[in-house]
């Protein structure tokens, strides 16, 4: 079974993620996998909506921390940085459904889609500071526009995580739902737009994305550069080798 499953029917591509033993955390072969599935959804005609989802328990771990260590994206062509520019410059609608924790690009991707269904149990967190690292996929500028300035700073410096229903305070979560129901919802609302004129969505989307559209391409040229520089810095290092060992990471030297 392959860890990233994409499913086309009636119109929608639904890319869930399989890798529940590692909490759905993405290597490049998985960015590699969604970018080839978003180039495909956004070529075919007949492809009007797409949904992003997790499992009931866990949406996604964030980056696999093995390949942070092992295998850091290194140029802009990177699984990973192909995949952030093809979910912000989608055309068409794209809906995620949340539950569990949602943790680094797991809440940093939901920025980018146009619908976010959450399970109660969903935990959105960014800890990129406590990993050595910055913000990305535009979410240092995203994230202080939705939130405001001052609980951006609580989400993106202090990284701490915060529910659901604050989820949906902010404007990042449309509905919350319990866990069981929160697909389904997600696949119904996915098939009422799935049956509206694609035309009349792909413009209408265009137009709401259009005034900051060039300013997040630069955001995440930016941020790409550095977050690929300080994955290879002692911070990071240390963090990554601390959760591999399961121990607190030790910052003093960093
Ligand atoms: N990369 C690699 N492996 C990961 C992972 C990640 N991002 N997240 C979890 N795993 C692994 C764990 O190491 C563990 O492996 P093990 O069974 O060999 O010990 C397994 O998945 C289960 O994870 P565990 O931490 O035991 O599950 P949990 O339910 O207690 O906690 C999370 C779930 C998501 C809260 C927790 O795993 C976590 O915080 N993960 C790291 C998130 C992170 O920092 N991501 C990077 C963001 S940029």
């Amino acid at each position: 079974m392959s860890d990233i499953l994409v499913h086309t029917e009636a119109g929608i591509t639904t890319i869930s993620f399989n890798r529940l033993e590692r909490k759905n955390s993405i290597t490049s072969t998985m960015y590699a996998s969604m970018a080839d599935a978003l180039e495909q959804a956004s070529a075919d005609a007949s492809v009007r909506v797409v949904v992003f989802q997790g499992h009931e328990t866990v949406f996604s771990a964030g980056n696999d921390i093995g390949d942070f260590l092992n295998a850091p994206p290194s140029t802009p062509e990177s699984p990973v940085f192909r995949f952030l520019r093809g979910i912000a410059t989608f055309p068409k609608p794209v809906l995620a459904a949340v539950c569990g924790p949602a943790v680094g690009i797991g809440t940093t991707l939901l920025f980018h889609c146009d619908l976010v269904y959450a399970g109660d149990n969903a935990a959105f967190s960014m800890p990129f500071v406590n990993l050595g690292l910055c913000p990305e996929a535009a979410s240092s500028l995203l994230v202080p526009q939705m939130f405001g300035y001052h609980r951006a700073a609580e989400a993106l410096l202090l990284g701490e995580p915060f529910m659901a229903e604050a989820a949906l305070e902010v404007g990042l979560v449309n509905r919350v739902l319990p866990p069981t129901e929160v697909n389904g919802y997600a696949q119904a609302q996915a098939r009422k737009l799935a049956a509206k004129p694609v035309t009349a969505l792909i413009e209408t989307k265009r137009l709401m994305k259009k005034g900051q559209a060039s300013q997040v391409q630069a955001q995440m040229a930016e941020e790409g550069a550095s977050f690929g520089r300080m994955l290879r810095e002692p911070a990071a290092r240390e963090a990554f080798a601390a959760f591999m060992e399961k121990r607190k990471p030790d910052f003093t030297k960093a």
